[in-house]
This record gives C-alpha cells, structure tokens and sequence, in this order.
C-alpha cells in the first residue's frame, strides 16, 4: 500500500515535470519573454512613406530652442538626408550645441544607422521607426555608416552629419 502511494507520487511528479517543460517551451517559442523590437512602437507603410506626416517631409525641422528632429529614408545604398556616397552629397546640417532627434526608417531591407565616434547606432526596420537623440556640443563633421550587409552597395553606403558652428 505505502509503495503503492510512493509510485502515484512519482508519477505525479513526472507529469508536473513533463507539463513543465512543454509550458516553458511553448513560453518561449511565442517569444513573450523575447521582444527585439519593441513591439509597441507605432508601425508604419514602408511602400507609402511620402504620404506618412513624418516622411513625407525628410530633412531637417526646428522643434523649439536648440532642438531639432530629422527624418531621415535609409535605402538601398544612401541616406536622404545626409548621403555623402555614389555620387550624392546631402549632408545633415545642424547647429553647434544642438538636441538632435534622428528619425529613420526604410523602404527596402534592413539597414543601420550608426553616428561614427556616437553610441548612436541602431537598426532600421522597413515598417519601423528608430528614434535615437544625439547631443552635438562641437562643430564638426560626424560620418554615418550602415554597419547591417544590405546587398551590393552596402559598403558605399555612407554619410555625414555637419555640425556648423
Ligand atoms: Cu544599408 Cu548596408
């Protein structure tokens, strides 16, 4: 009898285990534990950005004393504004001891935004915004580079940032 009970117990037990783990993988495959991209950001047309309120107006915009948003297209292989590449110069120009908000996206593939000599560096998703500020206290010229293989030109793909005095 006493075995008998000891057996149930174990089996018990074996089924929590089993239920367990069945539990923590499905968990895991649905990835709630895992967000690498937030999810909650605002997701956008990729094929219609010229009619969204912020890329249908790429550049730069004064948003109050010092601070500055840019809007900015990542595509295959150039930024717009800010491309210093095949045969393009469109530099992002700012003031000295300026708040910069950078708003990227792109229409096409992956790409990345990185500000050279900055920890700005991010990814930059079709459908997704990346939204990084950068403090720019010295007036000098910043490169951006895509550091993510977005096909033939990537390696051209370059820019600057002048920060004019
Ligand atoms: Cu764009 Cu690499």
């Amino acid at each position: 009898m006493n075995i008998h009970n000891y057996e149930k117990l174990w089996l018990i037990a074996a089924m929590l285990l089993i239920i367990g783990f069945i539990v923590t993988i499905t968990y895991g495959s649905v990835g709630l534990g895992i967000a690498m991209i937030d999810d909650s950001e605002e997701t956008i047309d990729p094929n219609a950005l010229e009619d969204h309120e912020r890329f249908g107006d790429l550049g730069v915009h004064q948003t109050g004393d010092g601070e500055y948003d840019v809007n900015i297209r990542a595509y295959q292989f150039n930024f717009e504004p800010g491309s210093s590449a095949l045969g393009v110069h469109d530099p992002i120009v700012v003031p000295e001891n300026s708040e910069v908000t950078l708003y990227v996206t792109s229409p096409d593939v992956i790409h990345s935004f990185s500000v050279v000599g900055t920890n700005a560096n991010t990814m930059v998703v079709p459908g997704e915004i990346s939204v990084m500020t950068v403090e720019f206290n010295e007036a000098r010229e910043y490169g951006i580079l895509c550091n993510e293989y977005c096909g033939s030109g990537h390696h051209g793909m370059e820019g600057v940032i002048e920060v004019v005095p």
